[in-house]
């Protein structure tokens, strides 16, 4: 049976994936962000997982602003990192768990999770940045994996609730799995930050951390907020923080945090991290 055996939350700044792959990731301003990203490695590392779910968003990269699915889910070989401008990121392809991805699909979607199917997928930063957070420069990576992408570019976003009951869908969809596989799920984005328009360069510390100590025990009051209220109070590209609800969604109640870490301001937004141990389902 295949087993979820841990979940991470991470942003996915471009300019902390820019800094590791030029070497500099120890100097300032990304010491104190890579130091907590250290101490999530090798809790990955020990959990020996095979296989990571990441939920991520695509920055209208893969997927044009014409076609934006509001769930997507990759059973693909192979992920190439994509070329968001300045040539592909100099890291290697990521490896599908297909079986595993079809398994996901065949499960979640006659449970009424009508995700997208894309049997050829290319990853942006929000995909390959937490990768390299949470793995470093190795040269091939250490796990498959399967990319699900949510819609936070375009509105109408899914719900925060919504999210969190898809990740409910996965969990089931894992424990019914008959190979063998350990599991890590990683939300991605955040935390709160807005790129744009008249509240250009917001970040608001007092609800990211709400956010973070509401995170592994009460997550059903992160899950009734509404997009307008993450967008009010994360701003707009905050609202990627929904994708760590898909993430928190999978590992059931009694979640067990170990360390979160939270560093502000760090690029245009706030750092966040946090890694949990899964409860049972409910
Ligand atoms: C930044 C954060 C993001 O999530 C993103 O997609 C792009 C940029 C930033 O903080 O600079
Ligand atoms: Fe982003």
């Amino acid at each position: 049976m295949a087993k979820i055996v841990g979940g991470v939350g991470v942003s996915h700044i471009p300019s902390i994936g820019r800094a590791i792959d030029q070497g500099v990731a120890h100097e300032e301003p990304w010491r104190s962000v890579i130091e907590g990203y250290e101490v999530a490695r090798k809790w990955i590392a020990d959990l020996k997982p095979d296989v990571m779910i990441v939920v991520y968003n695509d920055h209208a990269a893969a997927f044009s602003l014409g076609v934006v699915p509001s769930f997507a889910i990759g059973a693909a070989e192979k992920y190439r990192p994509i070329d968001e401008g300045r040539g592909r990121r100099n890291v290697p392809d990521f490896v599908g768990d297909v079986d595993l991805s079809w398994h996901i699909i065949d499960s979640v979607i006659p449970a009424g999770f009508d995700l997208t199917v894309c049997q050829e997928l290319e990853v942006d930063h929000g995909f390959s940045v937490p990768m390299t957070s949470l793995f470093g420069q190795p040269e091939e990576w250490p796990v498959q994996v399967i990319p699900i992408a949510v819609n936070v570019i375009q509105q109408p976003t899914p719900t925060a609730a919504r999210c969190f009951a898809l990740g409910e869908a996965i969990r089931e969809a894992i424990d019914s799995y008959p190979g063998d596989k350990r599991v890590v799920v990683v939300g991605t984005g955040g935390m709160s930050h807005q790129l744009q328009g008249e509240r250009a360069g917001l970040i608001n510390q007092e609800f990211d951390q709400w956010f973070l100590e509401m995170l592994p025990s009460q997550p059903e009051k992160l899950a009734s907020l509404t997009p307008a209220q993450y967008i009010d109070q994360a701003g707009s590209e905050g609202s990627e923080l929904i994708m760590w609800m898909v993430m928190r969604g999978t590992l059931g109640e009694g979640v067990e945090k170990i360390f979160s870490d939270y560093q502000a301001p760090v690029s245009n937004s706030a750092a966040g991290l946090i890694t949990l141990y899964p409860g049972k389902t409910a």
